[in-house]
């Protein structure tokens, strides 16, 4: 869903926002400090960007998945592999795929984006606002414009770092 209403945009913002307040005032939230303060300030920044992209997943069941619902709660192989499935979940694979290539695809055009699962702190109130579909699962939000700057390239991780060899 692509959303290009100001409005809109603000009150998305606001739900977030007041997600954040909510959890900073918790006391649990006192030993997190600075970084409490900065995320304050930063929730909701998508709110200045002129256009936000919100990313939905669909609820897909492949045969294996049927399978496995089927076979129900009580056969303890089925649900350890549900729940091994569950934690690469397909679905949420293919929607993060799309997500890389929006924002690859952004830059290309000369666009800025930022990829951000953050606000899903106020997912059913932001599925609210763009009235999504019962069926499907707000993942993420991209918020894009012109970029205001171009900050320097970051250094990367060393290959040896992140990478493993079974040689
Ligand atoms: C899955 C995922 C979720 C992210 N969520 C947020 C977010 O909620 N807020 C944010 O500011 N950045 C978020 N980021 C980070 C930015 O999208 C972006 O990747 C990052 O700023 C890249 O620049 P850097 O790594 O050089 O800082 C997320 C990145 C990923 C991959």
């Amino acid at each position: 869903m692509v959303v290009t209403n100001r409005e809109l945009i603000q009150k998305m913002g606001d739900t977030v926002k007041a997600k954040t307040e909510l959890m900073a005032s918790w006391p649990e939230a006192e030993q997190f400090g600075e970084n409490v303060a900065r995320w304050r300030k930063t929730s909701d920044f998508f709110r200045g960007a002129p256009v936000c992209i919100a990313v939905l997943m669909g609820r897909y069941s492949s045969v294996a998945d049927q399978i496995l619902r089927a076979r129900g709660e009580t056969d303890a192989v089925a649900r350890e592999i549900r729940s091994s499935r569950e934690t690469g979940k397909s679905s949420l694979q293919s929607a993060a795929a799309a997500i890389t290539y929006i924002c690859l695809f952004l830059h290309y055009l000369g666009m800025g984006s930022t990829w951000m699962a953050g606000p899903l702190q106020a997912k059913r109130e932001i599925e609210a606002l763009l009235t999504v579909p019962p069926d499907w699962d707000l993942v993420g939000l991209i918020p894009v414009g012109y970029a205001a700057e171009t900050p320097a390239t970051r250094p990367r991780k060393p290959l040896q770092e992140v990478i493993q060899f079974f040689r």
